[in-house]
């Protein structure tokens, strides 16, 4: 089983991710990680603090002389921002009381229930920890992930389809399209027509202390069949995907293929119909509304997840709170914050979807070693092109 944790305040020293149960003989480089880093960072609408933080992993265990061991992989992201935040997040209690407790929960934020839940008296103590730049540690494991998955030709593709009402037209993009027009793109969006009205869009929230949220799409391509299983619920990969993805802040809905679209259409508009190529030797559809999988197992065609996101919640706008200690209400505007950040929560997207992926593959194939792990997948395709 793969699995991981993380670590880490926002303005803390810096981020820790440990990925257990990483196949040995994997070929793994901080470049492939780095780039993943900076595809997370970069996208019209967000804040100042992209500006200071250039993310740059260090791998702390697990690999050795450039491939996996097989032990537990270590991953560190340094938060350059630390440097200004030393006495108000140190360890020591040397500094407490230096900085004055953040009192004025946000709407929208973990603020106000995380510190009644946890007994604080100070918001910081939870802003600092549901702060989305957890992410960052997360595409980095998913960075790791993804070398996994491109042993066996599976990759992981993003791109935005819709922001703040603005949608793209879908009939003109094939997937070549979109790995390139996305990744050339400030808003990872495929059409440029609809890239304009999007940055349009985001300008004007921006001027007017707004935010905005969106849709993001990941496809997975070239999946085996049966990854996941219908024989339990927590075994199916469609679940186990959606956890991933709605464990991003901020994301508050999940579509797999059609999605809600499914409610209202005839079932003969919505099944994919079963063919099969004589000369492939291979079952397949000619449309992919189940997204991939059907029974809790992939199908064979392309994972399709769409994830909706809300729009950022601290806004320069006033929103009406109260302060934790004064009781009194107050309309504040809270400074440095994204307006927009779909394009990064895209990129998060792949990661954790990376993850289940890889962590579906190890299950299926077995996972102490690549060699291992290729033998069995290799004897599978040959029984799967053989049924
Ligand atoms: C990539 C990314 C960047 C984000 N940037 C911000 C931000 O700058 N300011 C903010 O208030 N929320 C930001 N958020 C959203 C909050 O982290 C999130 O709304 C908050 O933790 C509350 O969690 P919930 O929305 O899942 O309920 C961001 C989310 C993501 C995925």
């Amino acid at each position: 089983m793969l699995r991981y944790l993380t670590a880490g305040e926002s303005h803390g020293q810096g981020l820790i991710g440990i990925l257990d149960g990483y196949p040995a003989g994997i070929k793994i480089s901080t470049d492939n990680i780095d780039t993943d880093l900076a595809r997370r960072q970069v996208g019209y609408g967000r804040g100042g603090r992209m500006l200071i933080e250039k993310d740059k992993a260090e791998i702390l265990s697990g690999v050795r002389w450039g491939r996996s061991l097989g032990s537990p992989i270590c991953l560190h992201i340094k938060n350059k921002d630390w440097l200004n935040w030393e006495k108000a997040m140190s360890i020591s209690s040397k500094y407490e009381d230096s900085v004055t407790p953040v009192t004025k929960p946000r709407p929208g934020h973990a603020d106000l229930s995380g510190l009644i839940k946890y007994g604080h008296n100070d918001l910081r103590n939870i802003l600092e920890r549901a702060s989305a730049r957890e992410t960052a540690i997360r595409v980095a494991i998913g960075a790791v992930c993804k070398l996994l998955l491109k042993e066996f030709s599976i990759e992981i593709v993003s791109h935005v389809t819709k922001i703040g009402g603005i949608c793209i037209n879908r009939t003109r993009l094939k997937l070549d399209d979109i790995r390139k027009k996305a990744e050339a793109s400030l808003l990872r969006c495929a059409d440029k027509d609809a890239e304009k009205k999007m940055i349009k869009r985001i300008d004007s929230a921006k001027k007017n202390g707004d935010s905005l949220g969106g849709i993001f799409e990941v496809i997975v391509t070239n999946p085996p069949i049966g990854l996941g299983s219908h024989t339990q619920w927590d075994r199916k990969i469609n679940a186990r995907l959606s956890m991933a993805i709605m464990s991003i802040q901020a994301i508050k809905g999940i579509e797999i293929g059609l999605g809600f679209d499914v409610a209202r259409l005839f079932g003969s508009d919505v099944h994919d119909e079963i063919f099969y190529d004589k000369e492939n030797k291979r079952f397949y559809r000619k449309t992919n509304n189940a997204g991939g999988i059907e029974g809790g197992m992939t199908n064979g065609e392309e994972i399709i997840i769409r994830a909706a996101m809300k729009p950022i919640p601290t806004l320069m706008k006033p929103l009406s709170s109260v302060d934790i200690k004064t009781k009194k209400p107050f309309k504040a505007s809270v400074e440095r914050s994204d307006v927009c950040a779909v394009p990064a929560a895209a990129v998060v997207g792949e990661a954790v979807a990376a993850f289940e992926i890889a962590n579906a593959m190890i299950e299926k194939y077995g996972g102490d070693s690549l060699s291992e792990m290729k033998r069995n997948y290799n004897g599978y395709m040959k029984y799967v092109r053989g049924v």
